[in-house]
């Protein structure tokens, strides 16, 4: 039997809170679906560890992370002592590209007991994914500032796209549309205000749709999607979009679903020649940390997605999977829930009702 070696990176703030959770129904779920699992508790890519050492993390991060078959990551940042560009530049977004994880599949569902902020909405009514680009787009680290500090200052930001890096991230998307219940794929665009890059996207959406004839596509602007997300969400399937607009899109799309405190994401290399990453979609929320108060869930459902993705859907990695999430189910209508669900329960409480459920099986 294959033992998958995990490398736990919990991070900053709330990432110090929830990733404990994550573990208890890891080891809940390993032990109850014999899913052998070896666990590598990791302190650095922490800004604690950039107060240590000026950096992010040791220059041989590669070398330790040799082996590993996923990471396990909570949530970095702590602008109170580093700026935020440096320490995600320096850990979460290094990983991303480095490891080529270039799917970033963030799922938004609606649960049964969760108050819904968009009236007369019920569970059912929001339910897709979020495929968002992963590696170029929006962020990237190229441009810089002349005459600055004076009245004159010029700041260029450029943005990447490639035919490869498109390409990639609307196929597997397609893919995932074919498959889907509903058969439907919106593109996420701006080809009305971003005159080169946006309409170049829509042009790869459709050459790479010519092998799709069964998904409909929708086209969208930015703006207008947003809006649907809150006023007509039952319109969502599949959604794919730039490094940017995906990042809005998926913390938007949990908000409608009642809290980010829920939302999962996998960093994805499909191709698996790197480990993939799975985190949280929230941050290190800085302004509930130290209360034991964060939602655990976020963490926990990364934790099934991982399980999933490791064993490609297949037995008792697909059964863990569907455990946890129906053990996230049950707690979030039964309880205990956490003060973002609208109940008083701690962290450490709703995680652990979570792993006693997945342990019951
Ligand atoms: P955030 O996601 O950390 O917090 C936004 C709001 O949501 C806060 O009010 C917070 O209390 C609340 N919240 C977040 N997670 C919650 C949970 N599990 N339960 C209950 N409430 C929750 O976003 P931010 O405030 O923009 O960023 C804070 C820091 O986190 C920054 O340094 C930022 O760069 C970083 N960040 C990191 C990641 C990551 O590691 N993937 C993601 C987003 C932000
Ligand atoms: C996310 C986060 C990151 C992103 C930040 C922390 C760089 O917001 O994972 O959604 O923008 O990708
Ligand atoms: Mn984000």
């Amino acid at each position: 039997k294959k033992t998958f070696r995990i490398a736990a990176i919990a991070g900053d703030g709330i990432g110090k809170e929830v990733m404990p959770e994550g573990l208890r129904v890891l080891d809940a779920a390993a032990r109850r679906y014999g899913i052998g699992l070896d666990i590598v508790e990791i302190e650095w890519a922490s800004c604690d560890y950039y107060a240590a050492h000026g950096q992010m993390m040791p220059d041989d991060w590669k070398q330790q992370l040799q082996g590993v078959d996923a990471i396990f990551f909570g949530a970095v940042g702590w602008p109170a002592t580093v700026p935020d560009h440096v320490s995600l530049w320096g850990s979460l977004l290094k990983f991303r590209r480095e490891f080529d994880q270039y799917i970033n599949l963030r799922p938004v569902r609606l649960f049964d007991g969760v108050p819904c902020p968009l009236a007369g909405r019920k569970p059912g009514d929001i339910d897709y994914l979020v495929v968002r680009e992963n590696t170029e787009g929006e962020y990237t680290s190229l441009g810089g500032i002349m005459y600055e500090g004076t009245d004159r200052e010029i700041v260029i930001q450029e943005s990447v796209y490639s035919r490869h890096g498109a390409d990639r991230v609307l196929k597997y998307a397609y893919e995932l549309a074919n498959r889907s219940r509903r058969k439907r794929l919106t593109v996420a665009t701006k080809s009305n205000g971003i005159a080169i890059s946006m309409p170049w996207w829509d042009k790869r959406a459709e050459a790479v749709g010519q092998d799709y004839p069964d998904v409909s596509v929708d086209k969208q602007h930015i703006d207008i999607l947003s809006a649907r997300f809150v006023l007509q969400p039952d319109r969502f399937d599949v959604v794919v979009a730039s490094n940017l607009f995906g990042d809005i899109l998926s913390d938007l799309g949990p908000a409608t679903t009642g809290t980010i405190g829920l939302a999962p994401s996998a960093n994805l290399n499909p191709d698996r020649k790197f480990p993939s990453l799975f985190e949280p979609v929230h941050g290190s929320a800085p302004d509930i940390h130290g209360q034991n108060i964060a939602n655990p869930v976020a963490m926990i459902w990364s934790a099934a997605l991982m399980l999933d993705f490791l064993t490609e859907s297949q037995g008792a990695g697909r059964a863990a999977h569907d455990a946890i999430v129906q053990a996230i189910e049950a707690a979030i209508v039964q309880g205990p829930r956490t003060r973002d669900l609208g109940g008083q329960a701690s962290t450490t409480e709703m995680g652990k009702a979570i792993a006693e459920r997945v342990a019951q099986g």
